[in-house]
């Protein structure tokens, strides 16, 4: 009966773990967010089984605290798979490259902190929070959703200039996995960040979308296909927390600390 416990599950490929995690019966599935009823309406209209919501904020490492003593009374002791997937995604700074922030120094460290806040302190805080109940599991395994925005390579290829903030905290918290990693390797527990891959979460399809939006989507492909010509476009969550989910089952105490995409590879899209 294995426990999975999704940090920022209200929507996105946050929540489709949730409907994902609990089509199977056995498994017992917590979703943390910062709207608990929101989320709880969600999951009674689709009746999701198996899922417990629980509120919490990745800012707030008291209500981390809390939610991980009420996690474990759900799941009975034991968090098999810690899923830290909740992010600061700004859309005012999607756009914006390194040299657009000049003038505007006041604005760039306000969302650096804001993505810092959310996106590397605040999986220390869950990390942390968690700890005591992963440790108690014989699978012991905690995923960061990270992103390819982080991967010097990608970012080169493709010139992907744009994201600033986000990117850099991104970063942050794959050096901060690699640094759990090394903290806990002689124990087994297994720490993973995982890109997602490029997936469709502002709609549910590329159909009647906002013109601007099509045109960025549009762009942005043409952009990656520099770094894989095959490229399509963006995935279904349906289909990237299925591929995520066959990374995080295959990984071992080796890959700890390590930095994959969807596909299990440095391979980004
Ligand atoms: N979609 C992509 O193409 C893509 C690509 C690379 C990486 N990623 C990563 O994948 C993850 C999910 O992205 P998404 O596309 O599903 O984004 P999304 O639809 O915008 O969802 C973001 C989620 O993060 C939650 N969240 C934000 N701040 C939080 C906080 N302080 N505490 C707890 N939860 C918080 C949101 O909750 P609220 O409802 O409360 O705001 C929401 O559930 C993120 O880590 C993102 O960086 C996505």
């Amino acid at each position: 009966m294995p426990s999975y416990l999704i940090i920022g599950a209200s929507r996105g490929i946050g929540y489709q773990y949730l409907k994902h995690l609990s089509s199977e019966p056995s498994n017992k599935v917590v979703g943390i967010a910062r709207n608990r009823a929101a989320v709880q309406s969600r999951v009674d209209t689709d009746k999701l089984p198996n899922v417990r919501t629980i509120q919490g904020d990745l800012t707030d490492a008291a209500s981390l605290n809390a939610a991980a003593q009420e996690a474990a009374e759900y799941t009975g002791g034991a968090i098999d798979y810690l899923i830290i997937n909740g992010a600061y995604l700004s859309e005012q700074t999607l756009f914006l490259k390194p040299t657009d922030y000049i003038g505007q120094e006041e604005f760039f460290l306000d969302e650096l902190t804001s993505s810092m806040n959310t996106n590397a302190a605040g999986v220390l805080y869950a990390i942390n929070a968690f700890l005591p109940y992963v440790r108690k599991s014989s699978i012991k395994k905690v995923v960061v959703i990270s992103s390819g925005h982080a991967d010097t390579e990608l970012v080169g290829i493709a010139d992907v200039t744009e994201a600033v903030p986000y990117a850099i905290s991104k970063a942050a918290a794959n050096i901060l996995v690699a640094k759990y990693a090394a903290q806990f390797k002689d124990e087994g527990l297994i720490f993973l960040a995982l890109s997602p891959g490029v997936v469709l979460t502002m709609a549910p399809s590329l159909d009647n979308l906002p013109p601007e939006v099509s045109a960025a989507y549009e762009r942005m492909t043409k952009q990656f296909q520099k770094y894989e010509p095959s490229f399509k476009g963006p995935m279904t969550p349906e289909q990237s927390v299925a591929m995520q989910l066959k990374v995080i089952e295959g990984v071992t105490i080796n890959d700890s600390g390590a930095f994959l995409s969807h596909l299990g590879t440095k391979r980004w899209l």
